[in-house]
C-alpha cells in the first residue's frame, strides 16, 4: 500500500505496481484535468505538481509516491496566480484545442514563481518539455511573459483544506467492498437478481470436445485471459474481484467490481452475477450471465449464453442495445477463438478492447477455464 496526498486529500493506493500516476488520478480518482498524450514522458501534457515541482505523471508510478504531495490543476481552481495565468492564456490566444493547456499551465506556473527574470529565450527553454500539437507557442510564451512582467510572484502557500476523516482507499473495486478473507462469507454481497435491463442470447460453435472446453472454462484466470479487456485481481471462493475495460460508442470505461461465479460441472453449465462501477464516467453496470456447453458430436460443442445487464449513468446514454449486441458478438467471437487456443496450450491472440456488459462479460470469461487441453476451435 502507498499513502500520499492528492490535492490535500489523503489517499491509499493498492493497485498494480505498473499503474502510473496519471491513470490513477484520472481513472480511480476522476481527476481528469491531467491530460495524457504520449504516455512516454515526451509531450508534457500530463505535467502536474509533485512536492512543489512540475513532474510528468505518465512516467511517475503511483506506487512510488509514498509520502508525496500531489497537486493537479483541479487544486488551483481558486489560486489567484493560476487564475491570472489562465486569463493571460486567453488574452494572448495561448490555447487552441486546449489539450496541452493543463501541462502548459503547470509549467508556466513554475516559471513565473521560480524565474522572475526569465526572458523569452529562457521561457522557451523551460517550455521545451511541453509540446503543443496546435503549435500555439507564440501565444503561450506571450501569456507567460505578460504574467512575469506583472511580478515578482511569490509562490502562494497551499490552500486551506477542510478537515478530513481518514484516508480514502483506491486501486480496489470502487463500487463493491473488497472480498473478505473468508471464502464462504465475502464482504461484497451477491447482487439482487435483475428484474429489468436488456437480455441478449447467443450461441457459438467451438471445434473441440465439450469436455476439453469445459476444462478451460473452469479456470477463472484462464478465462479472463481469453476475454479481451478483462483482468482478475483476486479470487475468494465464488467471488472474483476484477476489472473490465470496455469501449461503448465514443466512450471508454473501466469497470471495477465483484462477480460471483457458480458451476454445475455435471451439466456443464454455470452462472455469473456481478456489479461494478467506472469512476471516470460515473457509470455503473450490473449483469448476469447464464451459460452452458452442449456437445455437438464427439469433436465439437456449442457454447450457449444468455446475458442480462443494466447500465446506469452517462454510459447508459450511448450503450444502446444495438451497440451492445455488436460488442457482445465480437467478444464472443474473440472469446471462443481464445478458448480454443488455450485448449491447445497456445497464448490468446491479441484482440482489440471489447465492449460493454462490462463486468458481466468479464465474469463470463472468468467462468470458463481451468486445465488447458487440446482441440481446434472453429
Ligand atoms: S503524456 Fe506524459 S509526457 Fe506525454
Ligand atoms: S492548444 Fe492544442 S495541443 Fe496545445
Amino acid at each position: 500500500m502507498t499513502a500520499f496526498t492528492v490535492n490535500g486529500r489523503e489517499v491509499r493506493f493498492e493497485g498494480e505496481a505498473r499503474t502510473h500516476l496519471a491513470d490513477f488520478l484520472r481513472e480511480d480518482m476522476g481527476l481528469t484535468a491531467t491530460h495524457l498524450g504520449c504516455e512516454h514522458g515526451v509531450c508534457g501534457a500530463c505535467t502536474l505538481v509533485k512536492d512543489g515541482k512540475p513532474v510528468r505523471s505518465c512516467i511517475t508510478y503511483a506506487a512510488a509516491c509514498e509520502g508525496a504531495e500531489i497537486r493537479t490543476l483541479e487544486d488551483f481552481r481558486d489560486d489567484p496566480l493560476m487564475a491570472r495565468l489562465r486569463a493571460a492564456f486567453k488574452e494572448h490566444h495561448g490555447l487552441q484545442c486546449g489539450f496541452c493547456t493543463p501541462g502548459m499551465l503547470a509549467t508556466g506556473y513554475d516559471i513565473v514563481t521560480r524565474l522572475p527574470d526569465a526572458d523569452e529565450a529562457r521561457i522557451r527553454e523551460e517550455l521545451s518539455g511541453n509540446l503543443c500539437r496546435c503549435t500555439g507557442y507564440m501565444g503561450i510564451v506571450a501569456a507567460i511573459s505578460a504574467v512575469l512582467a506583472e511580478g515578482p510572484h511569490e509562490r502562494p502557500g497551499l490552500p486551506a483544506r477542510a478537515p478530513q476523516i481518514g484516508a480514502a482507499d483506491f486501486g480496489r473495486p470502487a463500487a463493491v467492498p473488497p472480498v473478505a478473507a473468508s471464502a464462504s462469507a465475502p464482504a461484497a454481497s451477491r447482487p439482487a437478481p435483475l428484474t429489468d435491463g436488456v437480455t441478449i442470447a447467443r450461441a457459438a460453435r467451438i471445434g473441440l470436445p465439450a469436455t476439453d472446453v469445459w476444462a478451460v472454462l473452469s479456470d477463472l484466470r484462464q478465462v479472463a485471459a481469453c476475454l479481451p479487456g478483462a483482468s482478475v485481481e483476486r479470487i475468494e471462493g465464488e467471488a472474483v474481484e476484477g476489472a473490465f475495460a470496455a469501449r461503448i460508442g465514443p466512450m471508454t470505461a473501466k469497470f471495477r467490481g465483484t462477480a460471483f461465479v457458480s458451476y454445475d460441472a455435471a451439466a456443464m453449465s454455470g452462472s455469473v452475477a456481478g456489479a461494478g462501477g467506472d469512476q471516470g464516467s460515473r457509470s455503473a453496470a450490473q449483469g448476469e450471465i447464464g451459460f452452458s456447453l452442449a456437445p455437438q458430436g464427439e469433436a465439437a460443442c456449442e457454447l450457449r449464453c444468455r446475458i442480462a445487464y443494466r447500465l446506469t449513468g452517462p454510459l447508459a446514454q450511448v450503450g444502446r442495445p444495438a451497440i451492445v449486441e455488436g460488442i457482445v458478438d465480437r467478444m464472443l467471437q474473440d472469446f471462443t477463438a481464445n478458448v480454443g487456443a488455450a485448449a491447445r496450450g497456445e497464448a490468446p491472440a491479441e484482440t482489440a478492447a471489447p465492449g460493454i456488459a462490462g463486468l458481466i462479460l468479464a465474469a463470463l470469461r472468468n467462468i470458463f477455464a481451468r486445465n488447458g487441453k487440446r482441440g481446434d476451435p472453429s
